[in-house]
């Protein structure tokens, strides 16, 4: 069977500012929230801080050569909040704005669209101080960050994304193991509605603008929970809680729909975690968008029989990766649920999916992975399943282009269609790298 897709389909590579660029003090930058949770001691696995990362901050050019080689239209990578305003809400820092522009001028002379997100997780450490997003001034302050980054690019990116997976934000204030590490679901809450108010301000800003090329949406994770049995009562409210209550529920009903969902406004309310929410919020976050972004790794059958009354696999949310079962067949499913119920007529894009390997010494077995490039057929074939049946899905987005900075899990997961050697900084390709080009070359694959 050939899987062949629709022409004039994008297919990309995506990164983040935090996991590969490095030069952390380096251009006059400030400080960010991960780079001091990173040094606080136990909090990332195998110690990994992200002072050099990937160090793409020099090598950039480097990397857009390797996209090259790949032959992806697109990347989608992230503007550095404390590269641009190191302390988030004063000056403007010319030296991180010439950073990117480098970087954008590089990509367009080499034919590579540009899709670029505002905030991937990295809040300048000042703003963090200030308590971050749970402090309401938060709104006015993103609000000209984005304004920075519009009145600087605004054309010249053709895909900008507000946010990526605001659920960071909820693990990062109620779980702990995120930056900026706190336990407290009642401001994790706040947070993450402020967030949102965030985005629909930007938006509002972007659309005042008039760009003549530029589309503008937002990226939100889906990992869908289903009852192993939806006979049994457990395992329904397991998923549904993961679902709507610590999961994708919490941002894409306010966003297409325009309000929290009636299972979360109860949940808050008989557990105290409303947040306030100001007269005029809902209309702001709920913006029509040109495009949703989905972030696909996984979908989760929760089975409570098996877990004692866990979900899937007892993990609390975030990007955790060690999944024991692969689900990945039910992605036209989750793709034609998430569309219908939140109304979402607007183009869709797969903007993440990929898989980790540990990082194994034997470099030999990491360079071999075929394992990737069976998980992303197993991604790709339901995706071509879902556009032939009408959905309107615009672009996939490997997750990653290179070996990075994995949040809490450091360095000791390896995502990247090439190895990072973080000793020399040399990038070298996997196999996957070859079956990737392969694909893009014939917009498809053939099995
Ligand atoms: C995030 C990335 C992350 C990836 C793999 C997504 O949750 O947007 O920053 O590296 O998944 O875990």
């Amino acid at each position: 069977m050939k899987y062949t897709f629709p022409e004039n389909f994008i297919w990309g590579v995506a990164t983040a500012a935090q996991q590969i660029e490095g030069g952390i003090t380096e251009g006059g930058r400030g400080l960010s929230n991960w780079d001091v949770f990173s040094h606080i001691p136990g909090k990332i696995e195998g110690g990994g801080v992200t002072d050099v990362a990937c160090d793409s901050y020099h090598r950039y050019e480097e990397d857009v050569a390797l996209m090259k080689k790949l032959g992806v239209k697109s990347y989608r990578f992230s503007f550095s909040w404390p590269r641009i305003i190191p302390d988030g809400c004063g000056e403007v820092n010319p030296e991180g704005i010439a950073y990117y522009r480098k970087l954008i001028d590089c990509l367009k002379k080499n034919g590579i669209v540009p899709n670029a997100t505002m905030f991937h997780w990295d809040l300048p450490y000042a703003l963090q101080v200030k308590g971050g997003f749970g402090n309401r001034n938060m709104t006015g302050w993103f609000k000209r960050y984005a304004e920075v980054l519009l009145d600087n690019f605004g054309n010249d990116i053709e895909y900008w994304v507000t946010f990526n997976e605001p659920i960071a934000t909820y693990v990062g204030n109620a779980k702990g193991f995120f930056a900026p590490g706190l336990s407290d679901d009642a401001y994790a809450r706040q947070c993450c509605h402020n967030l949102l108010v965030c985005h629909g301000e930007a938006v509002k800003l972007f659309r005042s603008r008039n760009f003549k090329n530029a589309k503008i949406g937002i990226v939100v994770d889906v990992w869908k929970h289903y009852p192993a049995d939806p006979e049994n009562a457990e395992d329904v409210k397991t998923a549904e809680f993961s679902n709507e209550i610590e999961g994708y529920g919490m941002f894409l009903n306010p966003l297409f729909l325009g309000g929290y969902s009636d299972i979360l406004t109860r949940y808050m309310e008989e557990n105290r975690l409303t947040p306030e929410i100001q007269p005029g919020d809902f209309d702001t976050i709920r913006q029509k968008l040109d495009f949703y972004g989905m972030n696909f790794y996984n979908v989760l059958i929760d089975d409570t029989r098996k877990t004692g009354g866990k979900n899937a696999d007892g993990s609390e949310g975030g990007n955790f990766q060690n999944r024991p079962e692969s689900h990945t067949e039910l992605l036209e499913r989750v793709l034609s649920e998430t569309v219908e119920k939140y109304k979402i007529d607007i183009p869709v894009m797969i903007s993440e999916n990929g898989l980790p390997q540990h990082n194994d010494p034997d470099r030999e077995k990491v360079l071999d992975d075929q394992e990737r490039i069976d998980y992303v057929k197993s991604v790709l074939k339901p995706l071509h399943s879902a556009i032939s049946h009408g959905i309107d899905v615009r672009g996939y987005y490997l997750w990653s282009l290179m070996d990075n900075f994995e949040w809490s899990a450091g360095f000791e997961a390896r995502f990247g269609l090439y190895y990072t050697d973080y000793e020399t900084l040399e990038r070298i390709p996997k196999k996957s790298a070859g079956w990737y080009a392969s694909v893009i070359a014939d917009n498809g694959f053939e099995e």
